[in-house]
């Protein structure tokens, strides 16, 4: 079987891990919290890092940041995980959608002008698969309706904007630490901000909203999304070799670019001239041509050994958003489509040269049949 991913775990993060076994501090306080915070933080080139215990409970702290009023809108992609949707909604606010560009497979920025209303805070990005959102747009419209940006930059770990990194181009940004990701912390997630105030709300929303000055004393309902020591262990290791880690990303996104590139009927990732993706997860487009779609497609190469995943449904295709009355005659032909027809490869930070081969000739000799 090839594995759809691994996480590549080193000496650091096992001797790290090690450490706060040995000492005791395997809980929510202790040395490494701190440090992946500011390390990570440093790395993106903000001011501010909140490690919580995932990327979706990191995304509702970074909508509360902005105190929301119930019904105030948030734009974002229909094209994207329901984390992004889930934090608009349990902060009392309303998600709005824009469909899929194209090409990069991120939000159509074209399309967001047109969707903002007098109740519109906030515009959050979100960098799919690992290539950057056109940016520039977007911060013209912010800065044109005095708007916030909440960066989703859970899938872009080291991706760049005209040579600015992801997680550093709006007010907040998000990140996920999930085993799959770049670099991993088992589960975990961070907020980054240069904003004290929003930092420090956020902070306080992880930890239930104790009062740093009287402890079992609440103003305000907080979470448990705290992250342990000892995951954050494992985040300092792996952001040692971080520069590695998304080498060998962009080493598979273009190995399987000079492979795929004349078999017919399939759309590869592209790179725009503005961009250095990171190839998070390497996708693949299934023309209406080649009579097949995702889910099937997928089902024939597991049958030959090689796991790959079916691309997001787009938001306003969940029933359960029907259900509560978001989204129900909106029609987003782009992001149908790649839902449709589109999944990603083995993209593991294991993966060899020989899996990659194998993945592509497989492809090439189902697209024959
Ligand atoms: C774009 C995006 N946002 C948020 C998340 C949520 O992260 P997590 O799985 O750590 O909760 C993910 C997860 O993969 C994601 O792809």
């Amino acid at each position: 079987m090839i594995p759809v991913n691994e996480p590549l775990i080193g000496k650091k993060e096992i001797e790290y891990v090690l450490d706060c076994l040995k000492t005791g501090w395997i809980s929510s306080a202790g040395k490494y919290i701190q440090e992946f915070e500011e390390k990570w933080a440093a790395y993106c080139g903000m001011k501010y890092g909140i490690a919580v215990s995932n990327g979706t409970t990191a995304l509702e702290p970074a909508v509360a940041c902005i105190d929301l009023n119930p019904g105030d809108e948030i734009i974002m992609p229909t094209f994207t995980i329901i984390s992004c949707a889930l934090a608009v909604i349990r902060n009392k606010g309303i998600p709005v959608l824009v469909d899929s560009d194209p090409r990069t497979w991120c939000m159509n920025v074209t399309q967001i002008e047109e969707k903002i209303t007098p109740k519109t805070s906030a515009i959050m990005p979100v960098h799919i698969y690992g290539h950057p959102v056109d940016m520039d747009p977007v911060i013209e419209l912010a800065k044109k309706y005095n708007l916030i940006i909440i960066e989703d930059a859970a899938e872009a770990h080291g991706a760049e904007y005209k040579g600015r990194k992801c997680g550093s181009l709006g007010d907040i940004s998000c990140f996920s630490f999930y085993a799959n990701k770049i670099i991993t912390t088992g589960e975990g997630g961070m907020v980054l901000t240069n904003n004290k105030e929003y930092a420090e709300k956020a902070r306080s929303y992880r930890n239930l909203c104790f009062k740093q000055d009287r402890r079992f004393y609440h103003t305000e309902l907080g979470h448990n999304f705290r992250l342990t020591n000892l995951q954050a262990a494992i985040g300092v290791g792996q952001l040692e070799r971080i520069d590695e880690l998304v080498e060998k990303k962009r080493w598979i996104g273009q190995s399987y670019n000079e492979r795929l590139k004349d078999i017919p009927g399939l759309s590869l990732p592209v790179e725009e001239p503005w961009a250095k993706s990171v190839f998070w997860m390497y996708g693949i487009v299934l023309d209406e041509s080649t009579g097949i779609n995702a889910v099937d497609f997928s089902g024939r190469l597991r049958d030959r050994g090689i796991i790959t995943r079916p691309f997001f449904l787009g938001m306003h295709e969940q029933p359960i958003f029907h259900q509560m009355g978001f989204f129900k005659e909106e029609n987003y032909p782009v992001t149908k489509r790649l839902a449709r027809q589109g999944l990603y490869l083995p993209s593991g930070l294991t993966l060899t040269e020989k899996q990659i081969n194998e993945t592509c000739q497989t492809i090439k000799d189902l697209q024959k049949n």
